[in-house]
Protein backbone atom coordinates (compact mmCIF):
# COMPACT_ATOMS: atom_id res chain seq x y z
CA UNK A 1 0.00 0.00 0.00
CA UNK A 2 1.25 3.96 -0.97
CA UNK A 3 1.57 5.48 2.19
CA UNK A 4 -1.12 8.12 0.70
CA UNK A 5 -3.37 5.49 0.96
CA UNK A 6 -3.30 4.72 4.31
CA UNK A 7 -3.28 8.54 5.10
CA UNK A 8 -6.40 8.37 3.17
CA UNK A 9 -8.52 5.20 4.22
CA UNK A 10 -7.17 5.45 7.98
CA UNK A 11 -10.44 6.11 10.38
CA UNK A 12 -10.38 5.79 14.14
CA UNK A 13 -11.83 2.20 14.93
CA UNK A 14 -14.10 2.08 18.05
CA UNK A 15 -15.50 -1.24 17.36
CA UNK A 16 -13.04 -4.38 17.22
CA UNK A 17 -13.09 -7.92 16.72
CA UNK A 18 -12.68 -10.11 19.08
CA UNK A 19 -10.12 -11.87 16.91
CA UNK A 20 -6.52 -12.26 18.90
CA UNK A 21 -3.66 -10.19 16.74
CA UNK A 22 -0.12 -12.03 15.88
CA UNK A 23 2.39 -10.70 18.11
CA UNK A 24 4.47 -10.67 14.91
CA UNK A 25 2.22 -7.96 13.71
CA UNK A 26 3.10 -5.80 16.69
CA UNK A 27 6.15 -6.03 16.78
CA UNK A 28 6.04 -4.99 12.91
CA UNK A 29 4.28 -2.27 14.69
CA UNK A 30 6.26 -1.07 17.40
CA UNK A 31 9.24 -1.14 15.45
CA UNK A 32 7.32 1.18 12.92
CA UNK A 33 6.69 3.38 15.90
CA UNK A 34 10.35 3.11 16.85
CA UNK A 35 12.08 4.51 13.49
CA UNK A 36 10.03 8.17 13.65
CA UNK A 37 12.27 10.65 13.94
CA UNK A 38 12.73 12.71 16.92
CA UNK A 39 13.76 16.28 18.36
CA UNK A 40 17.57 15.55 19.22
CA UNK A 41 17.05 12.11 18.13
CA UNK A 42 15.86 11.44 22.07
CA UNK A 43 13.37 8.78 21.00
CA UNK A 44 11.91 9.62 24.21
CA UNK A 45 9.32 6.80 24.38
CA UNK A 46 8.73 3.31 25.90
CA UNK A 47 5.98 1.22 24.67
CA UNK A 48 4.17 -1.27 27.06
CA UNK A 49 2.59 -3.76 24.79
CA UNK A 50 -0.14 -5.57 26.40
CA UNK A 51 -1.90 -8.46 24.70
CA UNK A 52 -2.96 -10.00 27.82
CA UNK A 53 -6.90 -9.55 27.64
CA UNK A 54 -7.88 -9.76 31.09
CA UNK A 55 -5.57 -6.39 31.97
CA UNK A 56 -6.51 -4.79 28.87
CA UNK A 57 -10.31 -4.86 30.16
CA UNK A 58 -8.80 -4.28 33.83
CA UNK A 59 -7.43 -0.75 32.58
CA UNK A 60 -10.72 0.06 30.69
CA UNK A 61 -11.93 -0.40 33.64
CA UNK A 62 -9.88 1.67 35.70
CA UNK A 63 -10.74 4.67 33.32
CA UNK A 64 -14.40 4.02 34.27
CA UNK A 65 -13.77 3.81 38.03
CA UNK A 66 -11.55 6.76 38.27
CA UNK A 67 -13.55 9.01 36.07
CA UNK A 68 -15.07 12.21 37.88
CA UNK A 69 -17.85 14.74 37.22
CA UNK A 70 -14.78 17.16 37.61
CA UNK A 71 -13.45 16.08 34.81
CA UNK A 72 -16.59 16.36 32.73
CA UNK A 73 -17.14 20.02 33.51
CA UNK A 74 -13.62 20.93 32.82
CA UNK A 75 -14.10 19.31 29.41
CA UNK A 76 -17.28 20.85 28.65
CA UNK A 77 -16.41 24.41 30.37
CA UNK A 78 -12.88 25.50 29.33
CA UNK A 79 -12.67 22.52 26.23
CA UNK A 80 -16.04 23.32 25.08
CA UNK A 81 -16.65 19.59 23.80
CA UNK A 82 -17.72 16.99 25.58
CA UNK A 83 -15.90 14.14 27.68
CA UNK A 84 -15.41 11.36 25.52
CA UNK A 85 -13.74 9.43 28.96
CA UNK A 86 -17.03 6.94 28.91
CA UNK A 87 -16.72 6.39 25.40
CA UNK A 88 -13.42 5.63 25.41
CA UNK A 89 -12.97 3.53 28.46
CA UNK A 90 -15.43 0.62 26.72
CA UNK A 91 -13.70 0.74 23.69
CA UNK A 92 -10.79 0.15 25.39
CA UNK A 93 -12.59 -2.96 26.93
CA UNK A 94 -13.21 -4.38 24.10
CA UNK A 95 -9.32 -4.09 22.72
CA UNK A 96 -7.28 -7.27 21.91
CA UNK A 97 -4.28 -5.25 21.88
CA UNK A 98 -3.49 -1.87 23.71
CA UNK A 99 0.27 -0.06 23.80
CA UNK A 100 1.19 2.40 25.99
CA UNK A 101 2.85 4.96 25.09
CA UNK A 102 5.22 6.68 27.78
CA UNK A 103 7.38 9.59 27.50
CA UNK A 104 10.57 10.68 29.23
CA UNK A 105 9.46 12.65 32.26
CA UNK A 106 11.69 15.69 31.51
CA UNK A 107 10.49 19.56 31.91
CA UNK A 108 13.00 20.74 29.22
CA UNK A 109 11.87 18.83 26.78
CA UNK A 110 8.25 18.20 26.88
CA UNK A 111 6.94 20.17 23.78
CA UNK A 112 9.85 18.38 21.88
CA UNK A 113 9.32 14.82 23.50
CA UNK A 114 5.75 15.55 22.85
CA UNK A 115 5.73 16.24 19.37
CA UNK A 116 7.71 13.59 18.81
CA UNK A 117 5.52 11.04 20.57
CA UNK A 118 2.81 12.16 18.11
CA UNK A 119 5.18 10.85 15.28
CA UNK A 120 5.91 7.38 16.80
CA UNK A 121 1.71 6.71 17.25
CA UNK A 122 1.16 8.32 13.86
CA UNK A 123 3.88 5.61 11.89
CA UNK A 124 2.32 2.81 14.16
CA UNK A 125 -1.12 4.18 12.98
CA UNK A 126 -0.73 3.76 9.31
CA UNK A 127 1.46 0.65 9.32
CA UNK A 128 -1.53 -0.91 11.69
CA UNK A 129 -4.10 0.14 8.65
CA UNK A 130 -1.86 -1.19 5.85
CA UNK A 131 -1.73 -4.17 7.90
CA UNK A 132 -5.81 -4.38 8.04
CA UNK A 133 -6.15 -3.16 11.27
CA UNK A 134 -7.62 -0.57 12.80
CA UNK A 135 -6.73 2.02 15.78
CA UNK A 136 -7.64 4.12 17.96
CA UNK A 137 -5.63 6.87 19.55
CA UNK A 138 -6.54 7.52 22.89
CA UNK A 139 -5.38 10.69 24.99
CA UNK A 140 -8.38 9.70 27.71
CA UNK A 141 -6.25 7.92 29.26
CA UNK A 142 -4.64 10.99 30.98
CA UNK A 143 -7.00 11.18 34.13
CA UNK A 144 -6.45 7.75 35.68
CA UNK A 145 -2.45 7.56 34.38
CA UNK A 146 -1.20 7.03 37.82
CA UNK A 147 -3.74 4.05 38.18
CA UNK A 148 -2.82 2.60 34.88
CA UNK A 149 0.70 2.95 35.38
CA UNK A 150 0.42 1.19 39.17
CA UNK A 151 -1.78 -1.40 37.86
CA UNK A 152 1.03 -3.05 35.10
CA UNK A 153 3.22 -2.50 37.53
CA UNK A 154 5.25 0.26 35.96
CA UNK A 155 7.92 1.65 38.57
CA UNK A 156 10.23 3.70 36.48
CA UNK A 157 9.51 7.17 37.80
CA UNK A 158 11.72 8.64 34.48
CA UNK A 159 8.81 7.90 32.21
CA UNK A 160 5.09 8.73 32.70
CA UNK A 161 2.03 7.41 31.00
CA UNK A 162 1.45 10.05 27.50
CA UNK A 163 -1.10 8.17 25.66
CA UNK A 164 -2.57 4.96 24.71
CA UNK A 165 -3.27 3.00 20.93
CA UNK A 166 -5.64 0.23 20.54
CA UNK A 167 -5.44 -1.87 17.83
CA UNK A 168 -7.44 -5.16 16.51
CA UNK A 169 -9.30 -5.94 13.61
CA UNK A 170 -12.19 -3.29 12.57
CA UNK A 171 -15.50 -4.46 13.09
CA UNK A 172 -17.12 -1.31 11.25
CA UNK A 173 -16.33 1.17 8.47
CA UNK A 174 -16.36 4.56 9.98
CA UNK A 175 -16.65 7.34 6.72
CA UNK A 176 -14.16 9.90 6.33
CA UNK A 177 -14.73 12.05 9.47
CA UNK A 178 -15.33 16.02 8.54
CA UNK A 179 -11.89 18.21 7.61
CA UNK A 180 -11.66 21.67 7.70
CA UNK A 181 -10.85 22.80 4.03
CA UNK A 182 -7.40 23.21 2.83
CA UNK A 183 -7.64 27.10 1.98
CA UNK A 184 -8.99 27.42 5.34
CA UNK A 185 -6.33 25.83 7.00
CA UNK A 186 -3.61 26.94 4.93
CA UNK A 187 -1.84 30.58 3.87
CA UNK A 188 0.30 30.56 1.15
CA UNK A 189 2.79 33.05 0.78
CA UNK A 190 4.40 33.28 -3.01
C1 LIG B 1 -3.85 12.81 20.02
C2 LIG B 1 -5.20 12.18 19.81
C3 LIG B 1 -5.91 11.72 20.88
C4 LIG B 1 -7.17 11.12 20.71
N1 LIG B 1 -7.82 10.64 21.82
C5 LIG B 1 -9.01 10.01 21.64
C6 LIG B 1 -9.66 9.43 22.76
O1 LIG B 1 -9.19 9.45 23.89
N2 LIG B 1 -10.87 8.83 22.54
C7 LIG B 1 -11.43 8.76 21.29
O2 LIG B 1 -12.52 8.17 21.14
N3 LIG B 1 -10.81 9.28 20.22
C8 LIG B 1 -9.61 9.90 20.35
N4 LIG B 1 -8.95 10.40 19.26
C9 LIG B 1 -9.52 10.21 17.92
C10 LIG B 1 -10.14 11.49 17.35
O3 LIG B 1 -11.38 11.71 17.95
C11 LIG B 1 -10.26 11.32 15.81
O4 LIG B 1 -8.97 11.22 15.25
C12 LIG B 1 -11.00 12.47 15.14
O5 LIG B 1 -12.33 12.57 15.59
C13 LIG B 1 -11.02 12.32 13.61
O6 LIG B 1 -11.58 11.07 13.22
P1 LIG B 1 -10.73 10.03 12.38
O7 LIG B 1 -9.53 9.63 13.19
O8 LIG B 1 -11.63 8.85 12.11
O9 LIG B 1 -10.31 10.70 11.10
C14 LIG B 1 -7.71 11.01 19.41
C15 LIG B 1 -6.98 11.47 18.31
C16 LIG B 1 -5.74 12.04 18.51
C17 LIG B 1 -4.96 12.50 17.30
Amino acid sequence: MRVVKAIRQRRSIRNFKSDKIDEKLIEDILNCGRLAPSAKNRQPWHFVAILRKDLVEKIGQIMLDTHKKEDDEYVEKVLKSKNSVVATAEVVKQAPVLILIFQINDDNWSTGDNLSIGGSVENMILRSCELGLGTLWIRDTVYACEEITKAIGWKDKDYVLNCALAIGKPNEKPVQRPRKNLSDITTWIK
